[in-house]
C-alpha cells in the first residue's frame, strides 16, 4: 500500500505510511504528522518495520525534521523498534510514565533512554512548531498507561488500538455495521472494561473530530462514522465486564514444531 495523505493544508500534512506486512506480525498503521519544519511519528512498530518505514518517513518529511516520536503504549507492535529510531534520529520519544523504566529493555543505552519523555497520567499539550497537539489520556483501552493524539489542524484523532480492525478489506470504513465484525472480538477481549470506554467517550465528545485513525485496520472518515464509533465504544461490554470464573486447566498445550 503506498502512503495515503489523510489531510493536507498549507504547511501541514497527515500521512498514513505503507504497512510492510511482516509475515505473521499483525498489520499496523504508522502515522506521520508533518507541520512546518517538524514531524512526529506515531507508533512506529518493531525493528523489522524500521527498514521500510524509515526511508518512507524521510521521503515524506521532505525538508522537515523528525523531532518527535510518540508511543501510545508499551506493546511490541508500537515500540519494539525504539532502539533503531532513537539511534538513527535525534527525535525525543514520548511514552506513558508507566513504561519509561521498561522500554530500555529493548536495548536502549543510557543516552537513548534519556531521549524518552514520560507522559503524566493526565496527558498534556505537545507543541509541534506552532501547532499544539493534544496528548489525551486513554488508559485501559487497552494498556493501563495509554494515550491518544488529537491534531486540531486536521481534526484527526489518532486512537491507537481503539478502533482497531483485523482483516478489513479497505483503508477506509465504508459501512459501519458491516465493519463491526472486524473489530468486535478484538475490542471485547483486549479493552479493559466498559468504564474505561465511557470515560474515553465523554472526553473525546468535547473535540471536533473529522477522522478517527487507529493503529490497525480501516480509518473512520467523516463525522457520521466518527459518531457511530464513539457511540458503539461507549456501550460496549468488554474486558473485565465479560470475565467469568476460571477453572484449573486440564487440556494439554500443543507441542512446538520440531526444529
Ligand atoms: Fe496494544
Ligand atoms: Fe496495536
Amino acid at each position: 500500500m503506498p502512503p495515503i495523505v489523510l489531510f493536507e493544508s498549507e504547511g501541514h500534512r497527515n500521512i498514513l505510511l505503507e504497512d510492510p506486512e511482516l509475515g505473521s506480525a499483525v498489520p499496523s498503521n504508522v502515522h506521520l504528522i508533518v507541520h512546518g519544519a517538524q514531524g512526529i511519528l506515531l507508533d512506529p512498530g518493531g525493528p523489522k518495520a524500521f527498514r521500510f518505514i524509515y526511508p518512507a518517513v524521510l521521503a515524506e518529511l521532505r525538508r522537515a525534521k523528525l523531532t518527535h516520536l510518540f508511543f501510545s503504549h508499551q506493546d511490541p507492535d508500537i515500540i519494539a523498534g525504539a532502539n533503531a529510531w532513537l539511534t538513527q534520529t535525534t527525535a525525543h520519544a514520548y511514552v506513558s510514565r508507566l513504561w519509561t523504566r521498561f522500554v530500555p529493555h529493548f536495548g536502549l543505552d543510557r543516552v537513548m533512554a534519556e531521549s524518552l519523555v514520560p507522559i503524566p497520567d493526565e496527558g498534556g499539550v505537545l507543541a509541534l512548531g506552532d501547532l499544539d497537539l493534544l496528548v489525551l489520556p486513554a488508559h485501559f483501552i487497552h494498556s493501563p498507561g495509554n494515550f491518544q493524539v488529537y491534531d486540531p489542524a486536521s481534526k484527526i484523532l489518532y486512537s491507537g488500538d481503539l478502533g482497531a480492525s483485523l482483516g478489513p478489506p479497505g483503508a477506509f470504513v465504508e459501512d459501519f455495521d458491516a465493519h463491526l465484525r472486524f473489530m468486535d472480538g478484538f475490542h471485547r477481549r483486549y479493552m479493559a472494561g466498559r468504564r474505561a470506554m465511557q470515560v474515553w467517550a465523554r472526553l473525546v465528545r468535547q473535540l471536533d473530530i473529522e477522522t478517527i485513525a487507529p493503529q490497525h485496520g480501516s480509518i473512520f472518515r467523516g463525522k457520521v462514522l466518527v459518531q457511530r464509533f464513539i457511540d458503539w465504544a461507549e456501550g460496549l461490554d468488554c474486558g473485565i465486564d465479560l470475565l467469568e470464573e476460571t477453572a484449573l486447566p486440564t487440556v494439554r498445550l500443543p507441542e512446538g514444531k520440531p526444529a
